[in-house]
């Protein structure tokens, strides 16, 4: 018999198809929760405090409370960990459960804490690249809040998905923001140039690190604003993100990105990606 898997729920271990939750809870009823998403690599909590200073704005902007001290967070998720694999850290908070539905706030309601770890699935098509379709970006303007209320990326993605692509590029009054589920790179003029940090955008822990590397090894980089007219000039769009680290587009809207393959600086970024990746989990033993 396979073992089933453990998955922690406030303040206990339990196999997943025990955990259950109210269904007065907040996150079920209005989507009213946050969360996060942290790389392992092989027992290794990728960027942990840039993780938990996310989670800390995102519980500060909602007003949810934070149940758990950052090294009280950090010993929940050790147990879950399987040492020998790539996973990722899903967590997220809610308000919790309340005795009647009402928007607002309810009074005495403990938050509700979730948290699974499940392996990154290798995703084959990165060295190949992957096709994306720009979108109008019509999510609310708190972007910048890491919230479980994910219709608007949902609809998004879903859309990209229908049109044989792995993503979708938004776009809000002309200027590029995100992607459904990742941020955005381009290179314009041999430029790397990222959108800058706003309430548009989720502010991603793997774009903080492409911008250092890029910094670190003298790669002309900018955040700047990206409008839809020059990204049809770039020669290299990429995507970022915790589980899918850094994806080359080499076709938007049906229009080949520069000549159709990964570029030369995405195979270069992702080197020292990697490479990052291996000394950073080393130093944190
Ligand atoms: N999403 N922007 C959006 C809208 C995202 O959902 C994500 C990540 C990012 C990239 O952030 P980071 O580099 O910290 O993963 C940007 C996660 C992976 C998810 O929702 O599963």
């Amino acid at each position: 018999m396979t073992k089933s898997k453990k998955v922690f729920l406030n303040g206990v271990y339990l196999p997943i198809e025990n955990a259950n939750v109210s269904v007065m809870d907040r996150g079920f009823l209005f989507g009213d929760g946050i969360y996060e998403v942290i790389p392992v690599y092989h027992g290794n909590l990728f960027r942990f405090d840039s993780h938990l200073e996310r989670l800390e704005n995102s519980l500060n902007l909602t007003r949810i409370e934070n149940p758990y001290s950052r090294y009280e967070w950090w010993e929940i998720m050790l147990p879950l960990i399987d040492n020998a694999k790539d996973q990722y850290i899903y967590f997220q908070v809610t308000r919790g459960a309340a005795e009647k539905r009402d928007h607002a706030f309810p009074k005495g309601a403990d938050p509700t804490v979730f948290m699974m770890c499940n392996d990154i699935a290798p995703f084959n098509e990165k060295e190949n690249g992957v096709k994306a379709i720009s979108l109008e970006d019509n999510r609310w303007s708190a972007c910048n809040i890491k919230a479980i209320s994910l219709l608007g990326n949902i609809l998004l993605r879903q859309q990209a998905v229908e049109n044989d692509c792995a993503e979708a590029l938004l776009v809000r009054d002309g200027y590029v923001t995100e992607g459904s589920a990742s941020n955005v790179f381009v290179v314009i003029d041999d430029i790397l140039i990222t959108p800058p940090k706003s309430n548009f955008i989720l502010p991603g822990i793997t774009r903080d690190v492409i911008l250092e590397l890029a910094l670190a090894n003298n790669i002309p980089v900018s955040e700047d604003v990206i409008s839809l007219d020059a990204l049809k000039t770039a020669s290299e769009i990429w995507f970022a993100s915790s589980t899918r680290e850094i994806l080359p587009v080499v076709e938007l809207d049906g229009v080949p990105v520069g000549n159709g393959k990964a570029g030369r600086l995405w195979h270069t970024m992702n080197e020292l990606l990697q490479t990052y990746k291996t000394s950073s989990a080393t130093s944190e033993k």
